[in-house]
């Protein structure tokens, strides 16, 4: 089980890491090489200090490193990024990260979480209970980036506190 915890400046770069190397590894398979390209190379680690210190921010850390990240977006009640360390997908990060924000939007009283999948993980985000609204573009520099519009009502969600300001594991 990995150690849930909110993200700070310091984990941006290795944040930065995984998600440029998930898009250009996972993310691969469901889009064209131009496409891939435009959505890694316009990330840099400083793109994620604003959200760090502005938004909803968690990582998942295993043995001292960081796993996973995902970024919650309160003011929209959006869903923003969800990514696992392509080593390490398949081994139930990525479902304890999905937990933790659903956990901080129902606790900040968020009552439907959107999320704009891209195309590799509808999938996931469906056996999860998100389901599909629309598909729609991206707003990333051209080509265009194709996501799926997809949201959960929280109504039902557990009150269980599975994330606390400090950490949890
Ligand atoms: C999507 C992602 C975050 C899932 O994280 P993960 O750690 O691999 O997922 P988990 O191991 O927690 O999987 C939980 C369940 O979902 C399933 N699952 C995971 N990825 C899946 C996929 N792409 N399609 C279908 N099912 C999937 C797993 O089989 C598992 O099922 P189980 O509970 O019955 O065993 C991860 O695969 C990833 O980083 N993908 C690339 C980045 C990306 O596309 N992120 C979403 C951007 S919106």
């Amino acid at each position: 089980m990995a150690l849930i915890r909110r993200a700070c400046l310091d984990d941006a770069k290795r944040i930065w890491q995984i998600q440029t190397d998930s898009i250009r590894s996972v993310c691969r398979t469901h889009y064209q090489p131009d496409v891939i390209e435009a959505w890694a190379s316009q990330l840099k680690p400083s793109s994620y200090e604003v959200p760090i210190e502005e938004r909803e921010v968690i990582v998942a850390e295993q043995h001292g490193q960081v796993v996973g990240f995902g970024q919650l977006n309160l003011e929209t009640h959006e869903m923003e990024t969800l990514y696992v360390d392509s080593e390490q997908i398949g081994k139930g990060i990525g479902a304890e990260l999905l937990k933790s924000l659903e956990s901080i939007a129902h606790q900040n009283g968020v009552i439907e979480l959107k999320i704009a999948s891209s195309l590799n993980a509808v999938s996931f985000y469906q056996k999860h209970g998100y389901q599909q609204i629309c598909k729609m573009p991206e707003e990333v520099p051209s080509p265009v980036l194709v996501c799926v519009g997809m949201s959960k009502s929280l109504d039902n969600a557990s009150s269980e506190l599975k994330f606390s300001e400090s950490q949890s594991n």
